[in-house]
């Protein structure tokens, strides 16, 4: 064994009599009569490969220690499969335990698990069903983002992870420090950063947005895909401390251009995993959400709605329910306001626009009259928010105004405020959590359970 490439998945492609050796670990043993059924699976796609080994090919010792999770090898030869589902099986001729699992300690057995057991098991979850089937599935969706973007001529950017500056002004940042935490150097003004690494206080960043604004108005379409992080105490089902962002940013583009670009975008990335990751798909529309095909084929063929901040509020205040949180012009959009939206109202996605400046980042473009800016949100049924984004301001004085009236040190954005000293240009951009998308097209409900390790407060095992 030099390096294995002959995956689970193309043994099923070859012709009844082929020889070959399949690898994988084990789902379950079966023994009747005289045969063992044994099921194994590389992670290569959702079908388990049946071996079928004869009693007494095989030295009954080897045998006893293939259980559940044990990792074997089999030689044999490929024949076709009597029963249902798969066309063919594998006769084994020759067994290998490469490593046993014993039965009694082996936490993932046979039975199913409940998701929260399984998040508790992050070294052996990846061998379930469930976990091959998501992370088959996260894998075909990075691959379509850089397809979608590279067949469009975007620039891939890669946005730095460590930075100084607060890309959202919004203070949910980790700070990074090489600083001795039991024996802080002080100063006048309390800790005195400039011992510290980089001579300031650092952060992890929140997103790629502003560099990828320098980089748009050098190449004009760019994007990044990397990690963000947010240390905002919100312990929801959709919430993380470290999520995956991607942020394209187009030069010579206002809000229309922006929300054509993520929808086009989204329906792209439905349509590329509904095609590539039709078994694992179908898997999810039958164990988890019995709408998942239907919502995502209708997704693929209709339009989103588009409405203005102003008009969802006076349809939220129209709809006779009751709030938890009270609607009215000026407070954010809550994730029950969300969900009335996509789920009741349009019953597809949809794009708000232009909500009011208070509740929006620094960034965004002010519209006539100050009150409202360019902003948009992607809100998905039984998600809510999926995509962030905006038109940027362009305008100097503007943008200076805004980062004043916010609180922030306009210090620290000097290179930001420099882009709209020279050569500046209408521009926007928008970034989609990629979790919130892997929920969307998986049905998965919880966002633990579409990252391979998950980190929320207080978890950040494995
Ligand atoms: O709306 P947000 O905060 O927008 C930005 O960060 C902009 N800089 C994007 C841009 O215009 N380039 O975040 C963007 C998306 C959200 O819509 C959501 O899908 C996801 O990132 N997101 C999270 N996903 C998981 N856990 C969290 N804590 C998230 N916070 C935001
Ligand atoms: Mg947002």
């Amino acid at each position: 064994m030099i390096r294995n490439e002959q995956y689970i998945k193309s043994l099923f492609q070859l012709p009844p009599g082929a020889k070959t050796t399949a690898h994988g670990w084990v789902k379950t043993r079966r023994d009747s009569k005289g045969v063992h059924f044994i099921q194994i699976n590389d992670g290569s796609c959702f079908a388990d490969l049946q071996i079928v080994m004869d009693a007494g090919v095989a030295p009954a010792e080897e045998i006893a220690k293939v259980s559940t999770g044990a990792c074997i090898q089999v030689s044999g030869t490929i024949v076709e499969s009597p029963g249902k589902g798969q066309a063919v099986e594998l006769r084994g001729e020759v067994l290998e335990v490469l490593g046993a699992a014993a039965p009694e300690t082996y936490a993932l057995q046979k039975k199913k698990h409940n998701l929260q057991t399984l998040r508790e098991l992050g070294h052996f979850r990846p061998r379930s069903n469930t976990f091959g089937a998501v992370f088959r599935v996260r894998n075909a969706l990075s691959f379509a983002i850089h397809k979608f973007f590279q067949e469009r001529g975007f620039l891939y950017v890669h946005a730095p992870i460590l930075t100084t500056s607060d890309a959202e002004g919004a203070g949910a940042m980790f700070q990074v420090t090489t600083l001795d935490l039991m024996n802080l150097p002080r100063g006048p003004q309390g800790v005195d950063f400039s011992q510290d690494f980089f001579g300031r206080p650092a952060f992890l960043t929140v997103s790629g947005q502003l560099e990828a604004e320098i980089f748009a108005l050098a190449f004009t379409n760019v994007y990044t895909f990397g990690p963000t992080f947010r240390a905002e105490n919100s312990n929801t089902p959709r919430h993380l401390a470290e999520f995956w962002m991607i942020e394209p940013e187009m030069a010579f583009c206002d809000l229309e251009g922006n929300q054509d670009l993520a929808e086009e975008f989204l329906q792209y990335l439905i349509a590329y995993v509904m095609h590539n990751c039709r078994q694992d798909l179908e898997f999810f529309n039958q164990r988890y959400d019995p709408n998942l095909l239907a919502t995502l084929e209708n997704v693929v063929s209709n339009k989103f709605a588009r409405v203005p901040y102003t008009d969802a509020v006076q349809i939220l205040e129209k709809s006779g329910k009751q709030w938890e949180f009270p609607v009215h012009w000026g407070a954010d959009l809550q994730s029950e306001h969300e969900r009335f939206l996509t789920e009741e109202t349009f019953r597809k996605p949809v794009i708000v626009t232009d909500y009011p400046r208070e509740i929006k980042a620094f960034y965004m473009r002010e519209n006539e009259g100050g009150k409202t800016v360019r902003a948009m949100d992607v809100l998905a049924p039984g998600i809510g928010e999926i995509i962030g984004g905006s038109q940027r301001e362009e305008r100097l004085d503007v943008l200076v105004g805004k980062i004043r009236a916010q609180g922030l040190d306009e210090s620290h954005y000097w290179w930001y405020l420099d882009l709209r000293r020279y050569g500046s240009v209408p521009h926007a951009g928008f970034g989609l959590g990629f979790e919130r998308m892997m929920m969307y097209v998986t049905g998965m409900k919880n966002i633990r359970d579409v990252i391979p390790f998950p980190r929320t407060p207080g978890h950040a095992e494995f």
